[in-house]
């Protein structure tokens, strides 16, 4: 296991072990972290006899939860959860976050925001002072997909930067999310107030979600190479 993955492994273990217990309704994010804390959620009912409710983010969270043989639930089932676990992109000294690099934001910020606490997990390359500092992809946008060149033109004339359509890998074309919507990925070319520009963002008809999460998450684990985490909590 090489150093980025044994810190993914790290910061997922210790979340799963410090705020998973038993009779809760879950949140289960989406990406490659996430694989771990659930593979260690599954541990965890096995040993411990946990009853847990997991929501998915994602299709690929769906599969993860059906594959690990975990209960999975709805929103419509269980519209209130105990917590979300679920990586990031990229998350800075106030813990904003940037989410999307695999294409899960709006799923991913709505059943956050279901949860009383939202838990991030990440390798320590992650864990920066500035948005930006490490993550060079930008802020990803869910848009409709007839307004996408609108959103382009409108986010760069307000806010600058660059913001370029995601295409797809092995398909021609843009790249589809799970809604059926199209992403743009705003480079932006300064740090701001990050609440004031997530309003701007979402003001812009077509945009559905941002990959900001702005006041969202409560605390964050950051799994260095060595195997130790190192933990940041959200300012009162
Ligand atoms: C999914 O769209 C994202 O929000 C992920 O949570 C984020 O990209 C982190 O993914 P990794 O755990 O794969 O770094």
């Amino acid at each position: 296991m090489d150093g980025i993955q044994a810190g993914k492994k790290a910061a997922a273990v210790e979340a799963v072990n410090n705020h998973i217990s038993d009779n809760q309704v879950i949140g289960i994010g989406s990406g490659t972290t996430v694989v771990s804390a659930v593979e260690r959620i599954a541990q965890r009912v096995k040993d411990e006899n946990l009853k847990l409710v997991c929501i998915p983010t994602s299709f690929q969270a769906k599969q993860l939860i059906v594959d690990n043989n975990l209960v999975l639930g709805t929103l419509e089932q269980y519209p209130q959860l105990d917590v979300a676990i679920d990586g990031a992109d990229e998350v800075d000294k106030n813990l904003v976050c940037i989410k999307g690099g695999g294409g899960c934001l709006t799923q991913e910020k709505i059943v956050a925001n279901c949860a009383k606490t939202l838990i991030i997990i990440a390798d320590s390359r992650k864990n920066v002072e500035m948005l930006g500092t490490n993550w060079k992809q930008g802020i990803p946008l869910e848009v409709v997909d007839i307004a996408y060149r609108p959103v382009q033109l409108q986010v760069t004339q307000l806010l600058g930067g660059s913001a370029e359509l995601r295409m797809g890998k092995s398909k021609m074309g843009p790249c589809v999310t799970d809604n059926g919507n199209f992403i743009i990925d705003w480079v932006f070319d300064k740090n701001g107030n990050w609440h004031e520009i997530n309003t701007k963002l979402k003001m812009i008809p077509g945009v559905v979600e941002t990959g900001l999460f702005v006041n969202m998450a409560k605390k964050a684990y950051f799994g260095q190479p060595d195997g130790s985490v190192l933990a940041r909590e959200a300012k009162q």
